[in-house]
């Protein structure tokens, strides 16, 4: 598998890239030439990318800081589980089923990968997966966090779920149509939904996701790619009581849902 390195065409918010510490100031200049991000000592109200010794921290204009971090918290909890096959997500790509029928893991696509939290976890379950995420910002905290995590645990479990993951920057439809020869197995869809109102953005990562990335349009055009792809299910992950993505009216093959307790992810099965 290769890395794509491809530049989206959407304008992302302006984001001043600062170095904590002297020795980080190579790699903030590169990251500042290779995408344009103006290089700032401090930067108290604008979206920042702050390169710290031991993580990219993303800050928001009003201070509201995020990292995504796989060697701690719930990522690390995950890594630890012996059985995570009780899960929604899990139940949802049917991991028990295919694998009695094909005798290995699936390969999934997450292609509205975000913070990579959901990413993790299928990760987690076994599964390589394609990370592709069509904001440069977040696409290189996903590589970051990635990085870190064969740097600093080698051999460890989070090590063996970090090395499943290959992240890709690009726009989900153009890339899907670009595995002509490698086909996924599932394609997991995440769009952002727009909030109606601040609880739906249940944490720090969703209330900066929101303002960063804005909701998402096209989605139709997003589903469609991602049934023609996928060989067996398509998962979107849509707000409890939300309507079914844009574009499912027009899929007749078989559709269920799996709920958990603020979510709902709805399954199209490609193949049965
Ligand atoms: C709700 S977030 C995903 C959160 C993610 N599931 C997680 O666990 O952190 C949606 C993400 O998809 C990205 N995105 C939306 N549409 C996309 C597209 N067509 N191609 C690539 N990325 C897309 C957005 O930039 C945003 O980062």
């Amino acid at each position: 598998m290769t890395e794509t390195q491809h530049k989206p065409d959407r304008a992302e918010p302006l984001i001043y890239i600062t170095a904590l510490q002297s020795e980080q100031l190579a790699a903030a200049k590169a990251l500042s030439m290779q995408y344009g991000w103006p290089l700032a000592q401090t930067q108290d109200d604008q979206w920042a990318l702050q390169l710290q010794p031991d993580k990219l921290v993303l800050r928001r204009a009003d201070g509201l800081a995020y990292h995504i971090d796989f060697l701690h918290g719930k990522a690390a909890k995950h890594a630890r589980e012996a059985d995570l096959s009780r899960q929604p997500l899990a139940r949802a790509m049917g991991l028990r089923a295919f694998k009695k029928r094909f005798d290995r893991m699936p390969v999934v696509a997450d292609v509205t990968a975000g913070f990579a939290q959901d990413a993790w976890l299928i990760a987690a379950l076994g599964c390589h997966v394609h990370l592709v995420e069509r904001l440069n910002v977040l696409y290189e905290m996903q590589n970051d966090a990635r990085r870190r995590v064969l740097e600093y645990e080698p051999g460890s479990l989070s090590s063996i779920i970090a090395g499943r993951m290959l992240c890709h920057l690009g726009y989900a439809t153009q890339w899907l149509q670009n595995t002509s020869d490698n086909k996924p197995d599932i394609v997991y869809l995440d769009p952002m939904y727009p909030a109606t109102n601040k609880k739906a953005l249940v944490n720090k990562g969703m209330q900066i996701l929101h303002d960063l990335a804005g909701p998402d349009h096209g989605n139709e055009a997003l589903l469609a790619a991602a049934l023609a792809t996928a060989q067996y299910r398509v998962i979107v992950k849509r707000p409890k009581g939300a309507p079914h993505i844009v574009g499912s009216d027009a899929w007749g093959g078989q559709l269920t849902t799996i709920n958990s307790p603020a979510t709902r992810f709805d399954v199209y099965h490609v193949t049965n």
